[in-house]
């Protein structure tokens, strides 16, 4: 997720029970290559294994080049993506716009599956609109390419995160082909998942929004799945350690000025639903040094001590009287 799974969040992801998680999107455009936004985004120094990158574009030449560019510098999966639905994305017909050009799409394959001697999969929506649904055609396509793995995202292109997402289609497409495929979009709770993996058949789930800032959920997710029931919250104090350690490698992954800014958006998701979260990140984004930042989320943190030893989400009305008490 592009502004999200840098590799500070994915390897706390990994960390925290994700099988798997994929690198924020990397231009396949070779003079975007060297900047330092694409650098970042396909760094993998001291990643957990395996190190996927997904890469974006729509030429099949340039994304076969930046896939092995990629694998040159340790990339071990190469994810393509065809579900992007952004306009800066789209209008350079990348991401899902790709899927009104079938014959493109599989060029794109061919060309990055015979470019890398890494596996390549794909992810995707299940089609540009509604009256254009046409993940099956895909996922043949795809298949017949050699693409090892699909995730698909139950929303098309004209959805854009609107609506809910439709299990059916994931369905469809898992009965459709051998290769595994993944079920993607709005699983937020363990049920969720495994009513998702029943309803489809799919061989995994893919988590995205429901990890910002709840990055344990894939543990909460598997225990679920292998035992039917639920984990704990978890404890505050975990907690505390673990957004310490996050922010530590963001910090040092980003640099003093960048780190303090992009760190904001994650500080905001751990404690959005915490009691006294929204008052907090108020305050907190006006904090200009990362040694202030620490400092204000462990006293947060610590605060929740006072309400529990397990973290507890509560709403925000609530949550600013029993600050104030
Ligand atoms: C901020 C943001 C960035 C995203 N970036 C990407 C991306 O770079 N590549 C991609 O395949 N999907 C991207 N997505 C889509 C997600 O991977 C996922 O398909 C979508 O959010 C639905 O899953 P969810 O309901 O679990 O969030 C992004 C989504 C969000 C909200």
């Amino acid at each position: 997720m592009a502004g999200v799974t840098d590799r500070p969040f994915r390897q706390l992801c990994k960390q925290l029970g994700a099988g798997y998680a994929v690198s924020e999107m990397a231009a396949s455009n070779p003079r975007l290559w060297a900047t330092e936004k694409s650098s970042r985004r396909t760094d993998h120094d001291g990643e957990m294994e395996p190190k996927a990158v997904q890469i974006a574009g729509a030429d099949p030449q340039d994304l076969a080049d930046c896939a092995k560019f990629n694998v040159d510098r340790g990339a071990q999966i190469i994810d393509i993506n065809m579900g992007c639905p952004v306009k800066k994305v789209c209008n350079s017909w990348c991401g899902s716009a790709l899927l009104q050009h079938e014959d493109l799409v599989e060029k794109i394959l061919h060309a990055v599956v015979n470019a890398v001697d890494v596996p390549v999969t794909l992810k995707f929506r299940t089609g540009w609109n509604r009256e254009n649904k046409n993940a099956l055609r895909i996922a043949r396509i795809a298949e017949q390419a050699g693409i090892q793995m699909l995730t698909l995202h139950g929303r098309t292109r004209a959805d854009g995160y609107t609506g809910d997402a439709e299990y059916e289609t994931i369905a469809a497409v898992k009965a459709e082909v051998r290769i595994p495929v993944v079920a993607n979009g709005d699983i937020t709770t363990p049920e969720k998942a495994k009513f998702v993996l029943e309803q489809t058949g799919a061989d995994a789930v893919m988590i995205g929004r429901a990890a910002q800032g709840r990055p344990w959920i894939c543990r909460e997710i598997d225990h679920f799945l292998r035992t039917g029931t639920h984990l704990p919250a978890p404890l505050v104090n975990e907690v505390r350690a673990l957004m310490s350690e996050h922010l530590q490698a963001h910090y040092a992954f980003y640099g003093e000025f960048l780190g303090v800014r992009t760190a904001r958006k994650h500080i905001g998701w751990y404690v959005r639903d915490l009691a006294g979260g929204e008052e907090f990140r108020q305050q907190m984004n006006l904090l200009e040094s990362t040694e202030l930042q620490l400092d204000a989320v462990d006293a947060f943190f610590k605060k929740q001590l006072s309400f529990s030893e397990r973290l507890q989400y509560r709403p925000a009305a609530v949550a600013a009287d029993a600050l104030a008490a």
